[in-house]
């Protein structure tokens, strides 16, 4: 490998964070001494059950908390201290859509769009090629209450493809849709992912999930710490993985 290759795009460095409890006195200990280091390019799942800190971690890779002890860094810089310098380089879909109820569809790819300052036409442009990417040709002036949770959601990813950032970062985005439309909606965001050559964190809390996105996953224990990493390269290896995970999520 040679240095640039080595560079990490996202790197936590042995990072830990507790929050205090209410009333004081103890702390409790959300992360505890993770160490992971992703490179550009990477497609990342990060499993573990509810309650294991991935929100957490997340929040910490997008500059929106900090670690108590340890240093995240995401193209060598803090995204928590230098918070603006991120601006357009990380985009964010969570489990919840997050759309706003009052701006139509391309209204809403478009929002991620005027906060970085693109002008009117190259911004309804992009929007609109990024709604048809995502299947939603004829919806673009749906509100958000008209359409599905799959489509909303497909806005949602619409929206943070759109701001064309390097890194993308997703919280269970999948979580709250059915099975088939979240099945769909996987294979459509992985071939996204690639094709756009983005680097990407998907958290998840299923095993499924993990193995049909990921091609890496790093499976996390509770309080988090990274209690297995793996790569994937092919199908027929996805049932004893999917054992080994089970096996560590069980302990
Ligand atoms: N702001 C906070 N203050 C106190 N406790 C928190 C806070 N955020 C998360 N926690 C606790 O940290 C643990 C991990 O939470 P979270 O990262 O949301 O887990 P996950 O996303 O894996 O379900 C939980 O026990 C949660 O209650
Ligand atoms: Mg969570």
């Amino acid at each position: 490998m040679n240095a640039l290759a080595a560079t990490p795009e996202i790197y936590l460095d042995h990072i830990s964070k507790t929050f205090a409890r209410p009333g004081g006195g103890e702390t409790f200990r959300a992360v505890e001494d993770l160490t992971l280091s992703i490179a550009p390019g990477e497609l990342v799942a990060l499993l573990g059950k509810t309650g294991c800190g991935k929100s957490t971690i997340f929040n910490m890779i997008a500059g929106l908390g900090a670690p108590s002890a340890g240093q995240v860094l995401v193209q060598g810089r803090d995204p928590f201290r230098e918070f603006d310098l991120f601006r357009g380089k990380i985009a964010i879909v969570f489990q919840s859509d997050r759309l706003l109820p009052w701006r139509t569809a391309i209204g809403n790819v478009e929002l991620g769009l005027d906060m970085l300052d693109v002008p009117r036409e190259p911004r309804r442009e992009q929007a609109q090629s990024w709604l048809e990417r995502l299947g939603l040709k004829g919806h673009e002036h749906d509100y958000p209450h008209a359409l599905s949770g799959g489509m909303r959601q497909r806005v949602a990813i619409a929206r943070a493809f759109a701001t064309n950032a390097p890194i993308l970062l997703c919280d269970e985005p999948f979580s709250a849709l059915d099975e088939h439309t979240a099945q769909r909606l996987r294979d459509e965001f992985v071939a996204l992912v690639r094709q756009n050559r983005k680097t990407a964190v998907f958290i998840t809390h299923s095993i499924s999930e993990a193995l049909q996105v990921g091609d890496r996953i790093g499976v996390l224990r509770r309080p988090a710490r990274i209690a297995y990493d793996v790569r994937l390269s092919g199908a027929d290896e996805h049932p004893a993985i999917r054992q080994r995970i089970q096996e560590i999520l069980a302990e």
